[in-house]
């Protein structure tokens, strides 16, 4: 051992004064403050309707427009979070009650939320461990006859597969619905992440590279996608601006709506911060490139790997100890060792998502809704008097998700991301990787 770890009592690797330069996220600028005030000096506060019957929400709707071109869709629809989001995206394709969803066993735990919001069954497909996405190869075998949509997630920001996914869907007809909730200006082949399927949902919550605090935005560019998606976030608001001139308008009324509107101050602070999200993400890249590179030679360290033609936003950076005997014991030993050399570490989901109780237990809406309700047979197996288990839900199916979950650290926390932080800060987490990742039989005695 070169240097002693500073767990068993050795010289921190990152001084204090290096950890002092960190930057907090999300910062507040003086454009931010201008842009929130602007709001308040003209006084409307939410997308009211005028006498006409037009509502008027100019932050929104030039939100919507500014973000519509950035990702190069035609439609955006601002709503109040990225859960929202997703779930109109699902409302918008007509996904509903008898619906299969395929999604990631790797996500936030939104994911298949938002598809039960919907009233859809999410059913899962296991990760590609390397790119921390979800396999292609595994989805064929999970369609069924009521399989609706496929909802791949663009894990840290990297896009996934999208040639692959949008073949398999053309060939099943299926929707593709893009949870780009980590992945606003990510890049696949030249295209933006959220451009690709028949929709797609992003989020603004305070972690996320582009953050307002709480927020969504929804994309499509199908008109009719739009127009039902609109409608379930605005209580049935048609595609006139409003309900009409005088509230006649009830095309959409005969949907199940939800109140998802946003406020103005929101979309002014959204605004003003999409200006500079391309830096945001260019600090991140570069960060999570310059990690990449001074721990490529380090033996048992391995990470995210980035197809050709792909960018990320690196959300989070997640850091896999690749070393035939991890296991959970050895990846805590290291986490203690990585802090008490003042690395910045932090752990992000434990479990694939089918092993959360929710899918254990599956009690939905309190009858079991919507695995079994008044429209389904037998489909789902009944296994004992009192639970229902979906054979799709059993953990041991997911070995490359439970793995790389048992082997794996996230660099850099929610509130001094990756993607803020100066290239100082990252070169000294650096150093105390390399000490930790080069001592590990030290911490691995018995
Ligand atoms: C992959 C993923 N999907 C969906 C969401 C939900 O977004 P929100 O928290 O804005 O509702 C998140 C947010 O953390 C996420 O990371």
């Amino acid at each position: 051992m070169t240097e002693k770890l500073a767990v068993f009592g050795g010289p921190k690797a990152v001084s204090d004064k290096i950890l002092a330069k960190r930057i907090f996220w999300p910062y507040v600028t003086e454009d931010d403050k201008k842009a929130v005030m602007a709001v308040l000096e003209r006084g409307i506060l939410f997308g009211h309707t005028e006498a006409d019957g037009k509502v008027i929400a100019p932050e929104t709707e030039a939100l919507q427009k500014e973000f519509a071109e950035y990702i190069g869709v035609k439609y955006c629809l601002a709503v109040n979070s990225g859960t929202a989001a997703l779930h109109i995206a699902l409302a918008g394709c007509g996904v509903g009650i008898g619906d299969e969803v395929i999604t990631s066993a790797f996500s936030y735990i939104a994911t298949p939320m938002a598809i039960m919001h919907a009233h859809a069954v999410p059913v899962f497909a296991d990760i590609d461990i390397d790119t921390h996405n979800l396999d292609v190869g595994r989805i064929e075998k999970n369609i069924t006859p009521r399989t609706k949509a496929i909802m791949p997630v663009h894990m840290n920001g990297l896009p996934c597969d999208m040639d692959k996914i949008s073949a398999v869907a053309r060939k099943h007809n299926l929707f593709v619905i893009e949870d780009a909730a980590q992945a606003w200006g990510s890049v696949y082949k030249g295209k933006k992440a959220g451009s690709f399927g028949n929709a797609a949902a992003f989020s603004l919550n305070g972690t996320k590279n582009f953050s307002v605090g709480e927020g969504g935005l929804f994309v499509t560019d199908d008109k009719d996608i739009y127009e039902r998606a609109r409608a379930v976030a605005m209580m049935g608001a048609g595609p006139g601006e409003s309900f009409g001139e005088d509230y006649s308008d009830k095309r959409f009324q005969h949907l199940i709506t939800y109140n998802y509107k946003v406020q103005e101050l929101t979309s002014a602070l959204a605004r003003s911060r999409l200006r500079r999200l391309d830096k945001v993400n260019k600090c991140g890249f570069d960060n999570a490139l310059l990690l990449n590179r001074l721990l490529g030679q380090v033996k048992n360290a391995s990470f995210q790997t980035i197809s050709g033609g792909c960018t990320s936003t690196f959300y989070k950076y997640r850091l896999r100890i690749d070393s035939p005997d991890v296991d959970k014991k050895l990846r805590d030993q290291i986490f203690t060792a990585l802090k008490a050399e003042g690395v910045d570490v932090t752990m992000w989901q434990q479990d694939p998502l089918p092993a959360f109780p929710v899918f254990q237990e599956m009690a939905g809406y309190g009858k079991y809704c919507p695995w079994i309700h008044a429209f389904t047979s037998d489909h789902y197996k009944i296994f004992s008097s009192s639970w229902f288990v979906n054979e799709n839900y059993r953990r041991e199916n997911y070995p490359n998700t439970q793995k790389l979950l048992d082997s794996s650290l996230v660099i850099c926390s929610e509130s001094y991301p990756i993607f803020c932080q100066p290239k100082e800060v990252i070169e000294s987490y650096a150093g105390g990787i390399k000490k930790v990742f080069e001592n590990i039989s030290e911490l691995n005695r018995p």
